[in-house]
């Protein structure tokens, strides 16, 4: 167990990108970023800021139908993101279908995960979990590090 790197704030569009680049600069390789949240709670969002702020140049489209994209990314220690959703996962044998164990847990690989308690045990792969809870309607949301499980 190792302590949340992101106090709980409430945020704007405009304060998004900030709070990626603090998520990034407390991320290691191998590390799963969770991002848990009702549907149009920003994870994609968020999740977009975290990849921007690792270098990737790529356009980020949301998983949400892909189910899982990778990026390179531009950045020291990490080569590499992996975004996925398991909104539209069934199984948890899709995961592993799908390949999610080339990436989770891989030294200079960040993954990021929404609807990550659809499966709450599958998450073990990655160095640390960092659970975050992202909340809120309108022109705020409110991010909350929940835990992070090594
Ligand atoms: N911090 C924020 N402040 C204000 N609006 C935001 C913020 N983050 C996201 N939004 C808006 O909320 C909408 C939904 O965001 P997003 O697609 O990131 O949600 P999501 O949690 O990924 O949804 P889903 O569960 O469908 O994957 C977008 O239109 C976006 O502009
Ligand atoms: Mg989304």
């Amino acid at each position: 167990m190792s302590t949340p790197f992101v106090t709980p704030r409430t945020f704007t569009m405009s304060d998004v990108g900030a709070i990626a680049q603090e998520i990034v600069a407390a991320l290691h390789g191998g590390d799963a970023v969770l991002l848990s949240g009702e549907l149009g709670a920003g994870k994609t969002t968020l999740a977009k800021a975290i990849a921007a702020a690792l270098g990737v140049r790529e356009t980020i489209t949301s998983p949400t139908f892909t189910l899982m994209n990778v990026y390179t990314t531009n950045h020291p220690h990490i080569s590499t993101l992996m975004h996925m959703d398991t909104y539209r996962m069934e199984r948890v044998e899709e995961l592993a279908e799908i390949g999610v164990n080339t990436y989770m847990g891989e030294p200079s690989t960040v993954c990021i995960v929404e609807w990550p308690e659809r499966f709450p045990d599958a998450w073990h792969r990655a160095r640390t979990a960092h659970w975050f809870t992202v909340s809120g309607t309108g022109e705020t949301r409110t991010i909350q590090a929940v835990t992070a499980t090594a």
